[in-house]
Order: structure tokens, then C-alpha cells, then sequence
């Protein structure tokens, strides 16, 4: 078992990471010592559920009155209508403020299910399991929680720090291939701003990362954790630092929202938009060159893309990272690399640099 730190004082928690978990005596001692009051309430969704659920209510189910909501899958489900049946089913179960969350899924589950938690009753106590790869080594950590509203994601939400994370490797064994490689986008991310040690060791690393190796993924996840915990401890509201966990995310969100959402998964926008960032970065003479071959390597052997969608040009990218959308000059604030594993967030760049890097990644 690796154990990591989030240190944020009194919102300071465990993150426990382990094979062979979920059914386990050790996960019933981890979650009766983040449990403090007798209720529990699992939320998960309509795909995890025949899966993992039962495995999850027997661990708890001699010990508290238990009680499980089981959500439809999906993204498009995330917003406050299927928030509020979360809340129907706590006041239903007559929950009281001493009852415990626990979100069982991936990043969409503990979004809401932390923003249930930081609002029922005023507040109560949550525990997330994480289950996608992205879940364990992004959202889980760092106490972002929400849902989206029609005119933009994740715009209603807190910071809610659960009381644990009890990461289980092997539920990333019944995860599909996509969403794999998408979560391994956020774990190369790490290396890119952070730790270029870890970069070099995913790429030593790939193949058994790929095959899901559980000891190879062990690392890769506990590192990933130990360093969006260390950026978090740094800035936990995102007042500065924070912001380069948004390496390639400025590039990505704008090929996420030409393809209304559907083309493209997350990890996989963060994937190309990493790289783009890589690119700009080395010709503006920041980054060593090499460095984006690298990652498009990286990129290749996981699947996951290199450039654009297709169909969308220069202007498209212009449109949705602007801020001010008439003017090309306006700031875009950019995460870029000033070395392996040193990010900045800045909008100095030479904007004439930054249109070649556009044009040379569209179709
Ligand atoms: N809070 C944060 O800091 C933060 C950070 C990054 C992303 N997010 C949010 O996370 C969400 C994306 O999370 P995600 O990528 O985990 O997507 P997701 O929660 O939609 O999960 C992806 C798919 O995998 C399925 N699934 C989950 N675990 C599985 C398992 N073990 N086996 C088989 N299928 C499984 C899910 O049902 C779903 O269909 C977005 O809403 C995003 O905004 C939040
Ligand atoms: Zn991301």
C-alpha cells in the first residue's frame, strides 16, 4: 500500500493506494476510520454499480445503515437535476448531518457527489473511490467539486476536501482503452510540468503502463497524486501555481468545444493540446527541442492524438481561447514549458510564434 499526503491543514487527508482493495479488510478499516457518524451514502452510476457496488456495501453494511443512489452514466448527466435526486434519496433515507458520501466512479461521480456533500445539511463528510484512471490521478485530488449548467461546465460548484481516497488499481482493469489513455494524458502532464524523472521513467515505463501492469501503475499513480497534492498544498484555490495543472487544457478546451464535446474525450484534447504547448514552447526557444517528438511518441504508443480534429483551422482555436473573441492580440494566457518539468503561466509570447504553432497542428 502507498499512502500519500494531501497536506491542507485541517482539510489535510489520505490518499491509499492499492491492489486488490475494494473487497478487502483493509479498505473496511480505511473507511471505518474516515467514517464518523452511523449513515452512508454510496453514490455511483447506473455502469459501476453491477460491477463494484455490492463489493463496497458489504464492506460497510454490518457496521452503518447503508444506502446506495445509483445515477445514469454520462457527462450530459452532470448538473443539478441529478444532484438533486442525490439529495432525494438522502432526505428519503432521512440522512442526517452526520452521514458519510461516498463517490464510487469516475470524475464525474466525484464531482457531484463532493458537491453534495458540501451542501447538504450545510456540509456533511465524503470519501471518494475513485475508479477511472483520471479520477484516480486528477479529480480526486485537490478538492474541486461540481456540476455543469447549459451555458458552461463545471460553472456551480465548492471546494470540498473528502476525508479520504481509497484508490483500488485493479478497477482500472474493467475500464475501457479510451479512457485509459485518456487519464494517462493527466499522468504525463505531471512529468511535462513538474518532474522530468517521471516524464523519463513513463516513457522507460510505457509498454507495461500500457499492458496495466499493476506495480508499473501503482508508481505512476501515486507519483501523479504526490504531485498535483504538492501543487494543491501550494494553492489550493488556484490563486497562481495551480493554473499549470492547465497545461494543454487553453488548446484542448478549444478542440473539446468545436467538437461540441463528441469528437474528442478530455485526455484526449489534453493530449494534442500538450503538445501543442510542447511546440510553441520550443520555438520560442524556451524548451529543448526533442522534447515534442517525445511526447508525440508517448501519445502515439497510447493511442491517443497528435493534432486537431479534423476540420478545424486557426480561426476556430482564435475564437474559442480568446477571451476578448474580436481581438487576435488579446491575452491568452498560455501554461508553457521553460524546461522539462518547469511550467509558467504567462500571455508574453510572441504572438506571430504562437499562429505558426496553430497552423502547423490544423488540418
Ligand atoms: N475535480 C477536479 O479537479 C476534476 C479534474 C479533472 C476532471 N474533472 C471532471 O471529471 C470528469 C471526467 O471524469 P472521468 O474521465 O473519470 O469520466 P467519467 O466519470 O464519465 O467516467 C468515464 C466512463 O467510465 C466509466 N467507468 C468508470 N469507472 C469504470 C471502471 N472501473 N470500469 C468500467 N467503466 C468505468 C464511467 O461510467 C463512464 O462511462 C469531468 O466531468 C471533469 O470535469 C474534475
Ligand atoms: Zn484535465
Amino acid at each position: 500500500m502507498k499512502t500519500i499526503h494531501v497536506d491542507l491543514g485541517d482539510r489535510s487527508y489520505p490518499i491509499f493506494i492499492s491492489s486488490d482493495l475494494i473487497a478487502s479488510k483493509t479498505a473496511q478499516t480505511l473507511l471505518a476510520d474516515s467514517i464518523r457518524g452511523k449513515q452512508v451514502m454510496i453514490v455511483t452510476n447506473e455502469t459501476i454499480a453491477p460491477i463494484y457496488l455490492k463489493k463496497v456495501e458489504q464492506l460497510l453494511a454490518h457496521e452503518y445503515q447503508v444506502s446506495s443512489t445509483i445515477l445514469p452514466d454520462g457527462e450530459s448527466f452532470k448538473n443539478l437535476d441529478t444532484l438533486n435526486q442525490i439529495f432525494t434519496s438522502l432526505l428519503e433515507s432521512r440522512h442526517n448531518r452526520t452521514t458519510t458520501l461516498i463517490a464510487l466512479g469516475g470524475g464525474v461521480i466525484g464531482d457531484m457527489t463532493g458537491y453534495a456533500a458540501a451542501s447538504y445539511q450545510r456540509g456533511v463528510d465524503f470519501i471518494q473511490i475513485p475508479t477511472t484512471l483520471l479520477a484516480q490521478v486528477d479529480s480526486s485530488v485537490g478538492g474541486k467539486t461540481g456540476v455543469n449548467h447549459a451555458l458552461g461546465k463545471n460553472m456551480i460548484g465548492a471546494f470540498k476536501q473528502p476525508q479520504s481516497v481509497i484508490i483500488d488499481i485493479d478497477t482500472l482493469q474493467t475500464l475501457d482503452k479510451r479512457q485509459f489513455a485518456a487519464g494517462m494524458a493527466e499522468v504525463i502532464k505531471y512529468g511535462l510540468i513538474w518532474d522530468s524523472e517521471f516524464f523519463k521513467w513513463i516513457e522507460d515505463n510505457i509498454v507495461q503502463l500500457v499492458s496495466r501492469d499493476p506495480d508499473t501503475l501503482q508508481y505512476a499513480i501515486a507519483k501523479s497524486c504526490e504531485i498535483k497534492a504538492a501543487v494543491v498544498a501550494e494553492d489550493e484555490t488556484e490563486k497562481g501555481l495551480r493554473a499549470i495543472l492547465n497545461l494543454g487544457h487553453t488548446f484542448g478546451h478549444a478542440m473539446e468545444t468545436f467538437g461540441n464535446y463528441s469528437t474528442f474525450l478530455h485526455g484526449e484534447a489534453v493530449a494534442a493540446g500538450m503538445v501543442m504547448a510542447t511546440d510553441l514552447s520550443e520555438r520560442l526557444g524556451w524548451l529543448e527541442t526533442g522534447i515534442t517528438d517525445r511526447l508525440k511518441k508517448l501519445n502515439q504508443q497510447l493511442n491517443l492524438p497528435n493534432s486537431s480534429p479534423e476540420g478545424m483551422d486557426m480561426d476556430d482555436y482564435i475564437n474559442y481561447m480568446s477571451v476578448d473573441k474580436k481581438n487576435l492580440d488579446s491575452d491568452i494566457r498560455l501554461v508553457l514549458l521553460m524546461g522539462l518539468g518547469k511550467a509558467i503561466i504567462t500571455t508574453e509570447y510572441d504572438k506571430v510564434v504562437f499562429e505558426s504553432t496553430l497552423k502547423d497542428y490544423c488540418s
